[in-house]
């Protein structure tokens, strides 16, 4: 069973690169904080991923503990073994979200498209359209990520951020 799950994630890798996120905006508080997948929706810092492996596949999971991304040639995933994977996308109300595992569910109005990653000489650069934002999230959840759409007016405490990439050797978690 094990190596059943080694190959397809070596499909999987030779297919996607896969990547974490940094946000940078130096003399901020939004300075050097993981992009975190936590519950359908992304943070900067916080604490950990939201993270799942199914007792089936046990061992093959990987570690779950930090969040992968793939994709940002137009569209974004996260780097995740789940058959069906899962996508990220920008909500109608502005904040950047996940798909469900076992769903491909996105609510009408959101924004699938618009993300570009390329490479610079230690890290890379994700960008999304018109830019990314932090927003307090509340006591030890650090900072709610958004992405600046039409429409949607944020808060003034909210900061934006560039999101520095650096290269992932395959899928973060089995899901998110
Ligand atoms: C995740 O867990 C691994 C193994 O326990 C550890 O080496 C690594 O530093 C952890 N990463 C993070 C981001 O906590
Ligand atoms: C991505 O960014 C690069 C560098 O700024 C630019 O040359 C390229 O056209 C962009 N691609 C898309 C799809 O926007
Ligand atoms: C990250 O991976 C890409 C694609 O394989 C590669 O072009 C780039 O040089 C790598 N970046 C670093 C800093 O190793
Ligand atoms: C923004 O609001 C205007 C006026 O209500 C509406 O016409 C437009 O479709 C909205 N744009 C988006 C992207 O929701």
């Amino acid at each position: 069973m094990k190596n059943v799950f080694a190959f397809s994630a070596i499909i999987a890798s030779a297919a996607a690169q896969y990547f974490g996120v940094m946000s940078s905006r130096s003399a901020s508080p939004v300075h050097l904080l993981p992009l975190t997948a936590r519950g359908g929706k992304f943070y900067l810092g916080g604490g950990p991923p939201s993270s799942y492996c199914p007792p089936t596949v046990g061992d093959a999971c990987p570690v779950g503990n930090s969040t992968v991304l793939a994709g940002g040639e137009g569209s974004l995933s996260l780097g995740v073994m789940v058959p069906g994977g899962q996508r990220v996308y920008i909500a109608p109300d502005g904040t950047m979200s996940y798909t469900a595992p076992h769903s491909a569910y996105i609510p009408e109005g959101s924004i699938v498209d618009g993300w570009n990653k390329t490479e610079g000489d230690t890290f890379g650069y994700l960008t999304f359209e018109d830019g990314l934002v932090g927003c307090p999230a509340g006591e030890g959840e650090g900072y709610q990520v958004y992405g600046q759409v039409p429409n949607v007016t944020l808060c003034s405490d909210c900061l934006g951020f560039s999101a520095l990439t650096f290269n992932a050797t395959g899928p973060g978690a089995w899901e998110y």
